[in-house]
Parts: C-alpha cells; sequence; structure tokens
C-alpha cells in the first residue's frame, strides 16, 4: 500500500485528494498538511479521507505516517524546496505545476530524484484527456504529413481580486503571470506535441489586474527549423475560449476536434476536401477514449510506476521543458529580442533572483488576503475537450 500526503490544502488539493481516493487498491491518503490545520481537517472531512490526520508540517507527517509518496499543492515558490526535501526523506514526490521558480530549481530537483531514486512527477493532467491523446498520435503517427503551422490561444478569465491572495501577483512568490500560471498547461501539450523550439520572439503586458507586477496577457512566436507556432495568453478573455491548432500539409488536426482539409481551385483558392475530412474524422475516432482522465489519469499512472507496473509517463524533464520555455519567452519580452534556446547555466533567466531583477514589474502589489471565503475553481472551459 502506497502511504501518500498530500501537502497543501487548498483548491487543487480537493481534486488530489478525490483522485488518490479513487485507487484504495493500491493507495491511502494518510496525512493532509497546511499552515492552517484546520485547511487540512476540512478537506480531509469534505473528502471523505477517513485514514488521514491533519499536520501542520511535512516533516511530521513523513515521519509519523510512513508516507512513500507526496503530493505538493503549495504555492510555486515552495515547490523546489519541499520536493527536494520529501525526496531526501525518502518519499516520491507529484508536484503541482509550475514545476519550479527557476530552471536552476529544476536541475536542482532533477539531480535530487537521481541521487535519492525516488520518482518525480510534474502535474500536466490535459494530456490524460482523448482529444488530446488522439491529435498527439494523429501527429506521431504523422496523419497530416509535416506541420506548416501551430496557434495556441491559452485564454482565459481572472477577476482582479484573484490576485488579492498572498502568494499571487509577485515574480517571487508566483514566479510568472498568465505564461506561467494558465498558459502552462498549453505550453506543455504543445511541446510534447511538436517538440522545443530553437527561438522564441515574445512581447506581454498587465492590462486588468491592478494588483499583480505579473503578465495577465501576451503573444509568443515559437521558431522551429520548419514552421512556426504562436501561443496566445490571456487571463483577460470571457468565455475562456481554448484552442490548440495543428495546420498540417493534409488538413487540420486541433482541439477542440473540428477537422477541415481543401484542395486548390485552379487559381489556388480553397475548395473544401470532404473526403478527406471524413478520413481524418475517422482515424480522430478509432483512438479509443480514454477510461479515465485529467489528474485521476495522471495519478494511476504514477502509483502503477511506483509499483513497478508501468513506466512514469510524465517526469521531471517534461516538467522542466515547459518551464524552460517559459524563461525564454520572459527573456525575450523583457529584454525586446529573439531569444535561442536552450537556456544556459550563466544566462540570467536560469536562476531566479537574477531573472526577477530583469522583469517588468507592472503594478505593485498592495492588497493581499490570507485566504479566500471558498476554494471552488474552474479548470479551463475548451481544454479537454
Ligand atoms: N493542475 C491544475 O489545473 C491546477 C489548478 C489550480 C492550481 N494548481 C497549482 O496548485 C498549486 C496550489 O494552488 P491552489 O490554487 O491550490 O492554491 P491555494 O492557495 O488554494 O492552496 C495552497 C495551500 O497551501 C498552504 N500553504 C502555503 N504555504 C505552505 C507551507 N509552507 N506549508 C504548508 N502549507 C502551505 C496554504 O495555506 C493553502 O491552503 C499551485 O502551484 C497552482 O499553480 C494547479
Amino acid at each position: 500500500m502506497i502511504n501518500v500526503a498530500i501537502i497543501g490544502a487548498g483548491a487543487i488539493a480537493g481534486v488530489q485528494g478525490e483522485a488518490f481516493a479513487g485507487f484504495p487498491q493500491w493507495c491511502q491518503v494518510r496525512a493532509v498538511c497546511d499552515l492552517y490545520i484546520e485547511k487540512a481537517q476540512d478537506l480531509i472531512k469534505n473528502k471523505g479521507l477517513s485514514q488521514a490526520k491533519a499536520y501542520k508540517t511535512m516533516e511530521e507527517a513523513i515521519q509519523e505516517e510512513e508516507i512513500d509518496l507526496v503530493s505538493i499543492c503549495l504555492p510555486p515558490s515552495v515547490h523546489g524546496k519541499t520536493a527536494i526535501q520529501a525526496m531526501e526523506l525518502g518519499c516520491h514526490v507529484l508536484v503541482e505545476k509550475p514545476m519550479a521558480n527557476s530552471l536552476e530549481e529544476c536541475d536542482q530537483m532533477l539531480a535530487a530524484s537521481r541521487r535519492t531514486g525516488k520518482l518525480l512527477s510534474v502535474v500536466c493532467q490535459n494530456r490524460f484527456k482523448t482529444p488530446m491523446q488522439r491529435v498527439y498520435r494523429m501527429l506521431q503517427d504523422g496523419v497530416g504529413g509535416k506541420v506548416l503551422h501551430a496557434v495556441v490561444n491559452s485564454l482565459w478569465w481572472r477577476g482582479e481580486n484573484y490576485y488579492d491572495l498572498w502568494w499571487r501577483g509577485t515574480w517571487d512568490s508566483e514566479c510568472g503571470g498568465s505564461f506561467t500560471s494558465h498558459s502552462v498547461h498549453h505550453i506543455d501539450l504543445l511541446l510534447w506535441m511538436l517538440g522545443m523550439p530553437e527561438a522564441v520572439t515574445a512581447v506581454m503586458k498587465n492590462v486588468g489586474h491592478p494588483n499583480s507586477e505579473l503578465e495577465d496577457v501576451g503573444m509568443a512566436i515559437l521558431e522551429y527549423p520548419e514552421t512556426f507556432a504562436h501561443i496566445g495568453t490571456s487571463i483577460v478573455d470571457y468565455g475562456e475560449a481554448q484552442e490548440i491548432v495543428f495546420q498540417t500539409e493534409k488538413g487540420r488536426l486541433n482541439i477542440p476536434w473540428s477537422p477541415a482539409a481543401a484542395v486548390p481551385l485552379s487559381n489556388g483558392f480553397p475548395k473544401q476536401d470532404e473526403s478527406r475530412e471524413r478520413e481524418l474524422d475517422e482515424l480522430y475516432h478509432a483512438i479509443p477514449e480514454l477510461e479515465l482522465e485529467g489528474h485521476g489519469a495522471q495519478i494511476k499512472n504514477l502509483l502503477l510506476a511506483i509499483r513497478g507496473e508501468e513506466p512514469l509517463l510524465t517526469d521531471g524533464t517534461e516538467g522542466r521543458k515547459t518551464i524552460e520555455l517559459i524563461m525564454a519567452i520572459y527573456k525575450s519580452a523583457a529584454l525586446r529580442q529573439t531569444v535561442a534556446l536552450p537556456i544556459q547555466e550563466e544566462d540570467a533567466f536560469y536562476r531566479k533572483e537574477t531573472m526577477i531583477q530583469k522583469m517588468p514589474h507592472f503594478f505593485q502589489k498592495t492588497k493581499s488576503i490570507e485566504n479566500f471565503a471558498s476554494a471552488e475553481i474552474t479548470l479551463g472551459r475548451d481544454v479537454g475537450k
């Protein structure tokens, strides 16, 4: 039986608690930890985690409950040090997105995983959704031929008061705005499907969140040897219409799914290619639906990987790629220049302290509250359709 501790009893911890509870044959949540112990107690009660006790610190929980797996649901600025400490104390680690503050911390986490032999997995629950798996498989199988252009619209909406929570809205504690906290999901998906670009050019601003130092809109253009991709990020988009689109030689592969194909008329204008569209649609639907999606599916894979029954699908090296691209985006936007990848160790954007000095601070955070009255969150409208 894998003994689990959930560290941080806020909004996402509830989603994780439910997910772990789905596998009573392999694991039990034995501890929930939070600075505010009453939040840990509430989570245990509300999610029916009857085998769990509430703790204030992770160290105490690991010692008392013989924990094997720690799930880190804390603010981003403490992901790195908590993960390293947990691995040093003999636990496997699942860490929420974003993996860490900086590439330096990602590398320290990866080194700790190698040193201790403990698994390190970064949450990217959207990979574990049927439309993502289908489009991924079609791209891997070369169904459309070459990708000519990719468009990612990672559009979200958050009210001004979103940034009132104490750890949000500063470079120091949140490590980034909409690119890091929201579009991290789509950036992970794009890198998984298309790979790392050679160079990035980006711009960003804060247009509607005056209690935050961070960006709330931005645009990044990614250069690949034979294609471009662009990522739009926003948290001022009503309706949160999100999409990932691959325009390939043989048609459009996209999420949400709506295949399109065309053949040229004699003047080069398009004529809809209905038979190709039907063919793409059949290939898409021939890939089976996942029985389990999101956090539950990722956690199942991690539990089976700990038991030695499946390879770990999303490890720390995958999480690091997303942070690397985001750091390249920030460097480009801050210095107003095109940035080549990879980011080297001697680069100011490899370390948190030197990176923050270079970043624009759009507004000063002046309002701060310890907790919201409700822990209810939404996880993106179209991201899994
Ligand atoms: N995968 C997703 O879709 C998704 C969605 C939302 C949030 N997240 C991520 O999950 C993480 C947590 O976000 P959240 O929305 O749940 O935040 P939250 O503020 O609701 O919860 C964080 C909890 O951690 C506690 N805490 C803070 N520092 C602590 C410490 N040092 N020791 C013990 N407890 C501490 C806080 O009291 C709080 O209860 C963030 O990294 C966020 O980006 C992921």
